[in-house]
């Protein structure tokens, strides 16, 4: 078990909520005043979902799927299960996907492939808080981000270990 005075922090809270800013003014500025749907990716992603979407104008609905990949240890499974993925009718819609991290990739390949089979949206987008490109094993890139990540198991403002960490208010590692 890790316990919380073994993360050093990575990025502090006044950083994430910093970056967080500037992405929504970006997004602000990329829908105008066109409508969006936010597509939730729980359990990792619910911080950055709830702090990014106060800073946006535009008309938005909020959707929250549950998808996991992870057991827990510190490597991905490269298996996605579907816990839930009800949605509402997308076509015609922008539709952004909010994710906390991408790893291997498979997760947001899954998520995208799932979108584009069901629906026909206007325009899909997939925006993470954090990618961890140098493991990537299929070819998928966040068209937003707001920290590129080394290749170190991460933990707090959503992301866990065993279910745990979720709720620190800042992004740490711990070395394995
Ligand atoms: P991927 O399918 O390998 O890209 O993994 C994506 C999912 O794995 C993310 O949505 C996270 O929930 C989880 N994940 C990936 N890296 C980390 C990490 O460093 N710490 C905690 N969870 C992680
Ligand atoms: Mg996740």
């Amino acid at each position: 078990m890790i316990k919380e005075s073994d993360l050093k922090v990575l990025f502090d809270s006044n950083l994430i909520q910093q970056e967080i800013t500037k992405l929504g003014q970006t997004l602000n500025k990329t829908y105008g005043d066109e409508e969006v749907y936010l597509i939730c990716v729980l359990k990792g992603s619910v911080m950055f979902m709830v702090d990014l979407s106060k800073h946006l104008k535009m008309p938005v609905k909020m959707e929250f799927i549950r998808l996991s990949s992870y057991g827990s240890n510190f490597a991905s499974s490269g298996k996605v299960n579907a816990v839930d993925i009800s949605l509402p009718d997308l076509n015609g819609k922008n539709v952004l996907i909010i994710e906390d991290i991408i790893d291997t990739g498979h997760t947001a390949k899954f998520l995208v492939d799932f979108i584009n089979l069901n629906f026909k949206v206007t325009d899909l987008k997939f925006c993470s808080l954090l990618d961890k490109r140098v493991k990537r094993e299929v070819d998928i890139d966040a068209d937003y981000y707001c920290f590129e990540v080394d290749d170190k198991f991460l933990v707090g403002y959503g992301l866990d270990y065993d279910g745990y960490y979720r709720n620190i208010p800042y992004i740490g590692y711990v070395e394995v």
